[in-house]
């Protein structure tokens, strides 16, 4: 198993993760968004944050749409690209999570699975007693978490993908209360081995966490239709907070 507690800054940072999970793309982030702006009844004036934004997928459509939209991100490359996309009302920061936020937003947006990397479970409170402060009165969360319980039953162990002309062998094992996903490919004449290592949160575990924070679920999702939530057959774990 990775002994590297801060995979999650080499992995997220590097070109092949873009690569390896393409298919989570703008057409994905873009269904999401409309169907939770139409949800949530989201104003146009308000402020978003889109926490852990990656390349800016979610914040770039929702400030096509007229919103006014900060990405902030822990990752130098991810943040300089989306740079090039940035506006009057679209701005990206670098940021760590478990730092407090610098201003205050109507709505926080976490999404794809960008929470759970942290051994210690007193770091992911913290990242959402940071989501909790910064949120203006009256201002909602919205933690987009993988179904911990259906990614455990059905965990594929070993598989191989061909991505642009890159074969990505990957192992998937429970361990320590993590799923672990090995990552290992040659490219560019280099052998690469990659971890992602993401705590199995499960609903009374997070329901546990908001407690601490004081944190309300409002709704809960098990998919980017926004359909309800079911422990047995959602793949997602979409939970409202306020
Ligand atoms: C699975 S990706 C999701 C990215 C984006 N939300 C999307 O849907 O494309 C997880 C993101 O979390 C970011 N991340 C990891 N640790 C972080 C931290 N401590 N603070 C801020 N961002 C972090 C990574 O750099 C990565 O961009």
């Amino acid at each position: 198993m990775t002994k590297n507690i801060n995979w999650f800054i080499s992995w997220f940072n590097s070109k092949y993760y873009h690569i390896l999970y393409k298919h989570r793309d703008d057409k994905e982030a873009d269904i999401f968004m409309r169907n939770l702006i139409s949800f949530l009844k989201l104003k146009k004036e308000e402020v978003i944050l889109d926490l852990a934004c990656g390349k800016g997928r979610h914040a770039i459509f929702l400030n096509s749409l007229g919103f006014n939209v900060v990405g902030a991100d822990l990752s130098t490359n991810s943040i300089q690209k989306a740079k090039k996309k940035e506006n009057e009302r679209l701005r990206f920061i670098e940021h760590d999570m478990r730092n407090p936020f610098p201003e205050k937003y109507n709505t926080v947006l976490n999404l794809f699975t960008s929470f759970g990397f942290f051994e210690e479970d007193s770091e992911d409170i913290t990242v959402l007693k940071n989501i909790k402060n910064s949120l203006e009165k009256d201002g909602i969360a919205v933690i987009d978490f993988m179904n911990a319980l259906y990614v455990v039953k059905y965990l594929v162990p070993n598989e191989t993908l061909i991505i642009d002309g890159i074969t990505f062998n990957i192992t998937k094992y429970v361990e320590n209360g993590f799923i672990i996903k090995k990552i290992v490919f040659e490219a560019e004449g280099d052998d690469h081995t990659y971890f992602e290592k993401v705590k199995i949160l499960d609903l009374p575990k997070i329901k546990g966490y908001l407690q601490t924070v004081g944190f309300k679920i409002k709704h809960t999702f098990g998919n980017y239709q926004l359909d309800n939530f079911d422990e047995h057959t959602s793949k997602r774990l979409i939970l409202v907070l306020e």
